[in-house]
């Protein structure tokens, strides 16, 4: 009810801002493919695509959105006249086998996680995955809701966001994480640019290719994978690409994207890591040793011991105009040490939320099996993930399911080895359509936005080495 009356407060401000800033040429899709890109690089990347890239279901508009690893495109889906976000990642099981091996890993972790957390209402819908044509696949073109906006846009859009904008967004983000914690996933890249907006203020996350279950029992493993954005990530990773992971570097990159709402600039801007951990205590304060002490790179240990003490600055005479309570939220969201960082259960119980107390979830989050990512501890090939992927076509696809059983059951009776995974190389898919032609003709068109894998290509604020 609350949330009703404030969208309806709220959306004629932001749709004001889309449709003024909307380039002439691009009514109908408001302002986000006119500001997002030079219209030179869209017209380049739109002219070299074809509608048909990716099947006749859909028919392919534009290019809405470029990140590390993978083009966002806006279709029609002339299945049920709806449009749709389709994230094309090209060439994931090519290159370097242990690398090919490690960025398929990511994309099929994306995958199945946005499977688990399907019934949230808070992350972005995957709606379908489009059928490779065969199992030799190299492309996967996953199909998303349409979102109007990324928050990086919102925020750079709209200078006169309000009071009630700020805390909605924030609510969102937060009953977002609360479900993800809960079912025990930390998200790990979040970002403005990995936060989606439509204009009535539904906010949802998205991008989930770093994200990881994390179950108590795992919770010493250490995962090696993290290439985050630095600006938004917590102090205790800052120069560790190796650590053991708690939620709480999620509730500090909600609390830098808070704090660039309220600031319109990101907070902490750091050049590199060492640099991002002198910005973090100017502001914050030289944190105690026991806090030093959970700083998981030594190096950034011993360089946060010998800094000279700084009290740190009051937050609420930076953000001067903004109620005291979301300062008093901020604050605890940025809290150096991850003990003392409020949870995003506790902070949807903020005062600062008080007027949307009613609209706290009451979803359970989805109990997820440990057999669902059992495969991570085995050293599987990139062929074997590939099937593994394929697995996750099949549950958007339950005709080719069928007939993928059918199969099945005729090779475990004709043979007398069982696969582990599925049959191979069948070239049989009769009914996915004629994707993989029109993916290596899409190919061709927009080669340049290959799969780095890298997660270093478009952020210049992303670390790329350890320099610490
Ligand atoms: N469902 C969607 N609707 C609208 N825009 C989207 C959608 N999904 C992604 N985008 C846009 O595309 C960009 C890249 O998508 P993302 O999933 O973050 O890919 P990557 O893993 O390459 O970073 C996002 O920052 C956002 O601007
Ligand atoms: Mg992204």
């Amino acid at each position: 009810m609350v949330a009703k009356k404030l969208n309806e407060n709220t959306k004629w401000l932001v749709w004001y801002r889309i449709s003024a800033l909307a380039s002439p040429g691009f009514s109908d899709t408001k302002f986000r493919a006119g500001n997002r890109y030079a219209p030179f690089f869209l017209f380049a990347l739109g002219s070299m695509i074809s509608q048909d890239t990716f099947g006749p279901r859909y028919q392919v508009l534009e290019v809405i959105g470029k990140g590390s690893y993978g083009t966002v495109f806006k279709a029609l889906d002339n299945a049920d006249g709806q449009l749709v976000a389709i994230k094309h990642i090209k060439g994931m099981f090519q290159g370097a086998s242990t690398k090919a091996a490690a960025d398929a890993q990511r994309v099929l972790r994306e995958i199945k996680l946005l499977r688990l957390l399907r019934e949230s209402q808070d992350v972005v819908q995957l709606k379908s995955i489009v059928a490779p044509e065969g199992r030799e696949y190299h492309d996967i073109a996953l199909v998303f809701e349409l979102m109007e906006a990324d928050l990086h846009e919102v925020i750079k859009l709209n200078s006169d966001l309000q009071p009630d904008h700020h805390r909605w967004f924030l609510f969102q983000m937060l009953r977002s994480l609360d479900y993800m914690h809960q079912a025990n996933i930390l998200h790990r890249d979040l970002k403005p640019q990995n936060i989606l907006v439509n204009a009535d203020c539904t906010l949802k996350i998205c991008d989930l290719g770093l994200a990881r279950t994390a179950s108590a029992e795992d919770s010493s493993e250490f995962w090696t994978d993290y290439v985050a954005t630095r600006w938004y990530r917590a102090p205790e990773l800052c120069g560790s690409f190796s650590a053991a992971y708690t939620p709480q570097v999620d509730i500090w990159s909600i609390g830098c994207i808070f704090a660039e709402m309220l600031l319109r600039r990101p907070l902490f801007m750091g050049r590199d890591v060492v640099h991002q951990l002198q910005l973090i205590t100017d502001v914050m304060g030289t944190p105690p040793p026991e806090s030093i002490a959970k700083v998981h790179n030594p190096k950034a240990r011993a360089f946060l011991a010998s800094m000279p003490k700084k009290s740190g600055i009051s937050l609420q005479r930076v953000l001067h105009k903004t109620e005291p309570a979301a300062v008093d939220l901020l604050r605890r969201m940025l809290a150096f040490d991850p003990d003392n960082r409020i949870t995003a259960a506790e902070a949807l119980r903020h005062p600062y939320f008080h007027s949307l107390c009613d609209m706290v979830a009451n979803q359970a989050p989805p109990k997820i099996s440990g057999q669902e990512f059992a495969y991570e501890k085995a050293n599987l090939q990139v062929d074997d993930i590939r099937e593994l992927m394929w697995l996750e076509v099949l549950e958007y696809h339950p005709q080719l399911q069928k007939a993928q059983e059918a199969r099945s059951l005729l090779a475990s009776c004709t043979s007398t080895h069982n696969l582990q995974f599925m049959q191979r190389k069948s070239s049989d898919a009769s009914s996915s359509g004629s994707f993989s032609a029109h993916m290596r003709r899409g190919m061709t068109f927009y080669s340049d936005t290959g799969f780095s894998g890298d997660g270093e290509q478009c952020n210049a604020e992303t670390d790329t080495s350890c320099t610490l």
